[in-house]
């Protein structure tokens, strides 16, 4: 593994909403590094911080103190803009329920990830080849309606992936598969990986995520209680 500093370091971050008058503290002080190319999951009960620890690095929420830095870049410090084009262009997202848009066929859905980007030489091709990457190139001019779950799941992927982002953030991504299809899509995920790179932080309560993952991070309460470090096994 390509590792000098961690692509990823966050260091003492809070999070606190205010709801009337008092005050939700969602995240009370995460510390946690991230290596380049790395996998990992971050495991936690209902209301623990994932999604908001997940908002804060993915650069769609800011933190009410602490640090992220990507890259060795504060992304704190960042204004609007520039933390837009930070997550159009370096971060892969990947949710439970998919949010692809229903109107538009699957290689479309993807193909619109590079359009955001303003990337848009060869954009058709791109899109079919990530989806065959998946496991998808026969199903490319299907509308989200017409595929199953672990599919639909498929597609989402492959539009986080098609723009090679640096970082690869997934909420839940097989919450809402079977068992098995839960699996398959794991195991995509972690072949992906190794075959394409890319950083991934992983929020799953899933054993066959959690399985694949070098080292899990365990939430609670806002804070990060233990992290299990499988890399002499992986
Ligand atoms: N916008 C918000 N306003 C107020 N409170 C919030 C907001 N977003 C999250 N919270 C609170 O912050 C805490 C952490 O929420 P978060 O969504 O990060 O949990 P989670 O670990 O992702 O849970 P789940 O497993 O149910 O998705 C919870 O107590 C939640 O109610
Ligand atoms: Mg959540």
């Amino acid at each position: 593994m390509a590792t000098k500093e961690p692509m990823v370091i966050v260091k003492n971050l809070h999070r606190e909403f205010t709801l009337g008058d008092h005050i939700v503290y969602a995240l009370r002080g995460i510390s946690m590094e991230v290596y380049e190319g790395e996998f990992v999951v971050v495991l936690g009960p209902s209301g623990s911080g994932k999604t908001t620890l997940l908002n804060q690095i993915g650069g769609i929420d800011s933190p009410t103190k602490g640090s992220i830095k990507i890259k060795g870049e504060e992304i704190t410090q960042w204004r609007a803009g520039q933390l837009g084009e930070y997550r159009r262009n370096s971060v892969g997202w990947i949710f439970q329920f998919f949010n692809l848009i229903p109107s538009l066929r699957a290689w479309e859905n993807v193909a619109l990830a590079l359009e955001f980007k303003g990337d848009r030489k060869n954009i058709k091709k791109r899109a079919f080849e990530m989806l065959t990457a998946v496991g998808l190139g026969d199903k490319t001019k299907r509308f989200p309606s017409q595929l199953s779950g672990g599919e639909q799941q498929r597609v989402a992927i492959a539009r986080a992936l098609v723009k090679n982002p640096e970082i690869i953030v997934a909420d839940e991504p097989t919450g809402n598969l079977d068992y098995n299809t839960g699996q398959k899509i794991a195991d995509l995920m972690k072949n992906l990986n190794e075959e394409f790179g890319g950083t991934y932080i992983v929020v799953s309560h899933d054993i066959s995520i959690t399985k694949k993952a070098k080292r899990v991070f365990h939430l609670q309460d806002g804070q990060i209680e233990s992290v299990e470090d499988h890399s002499s096994v992986n």
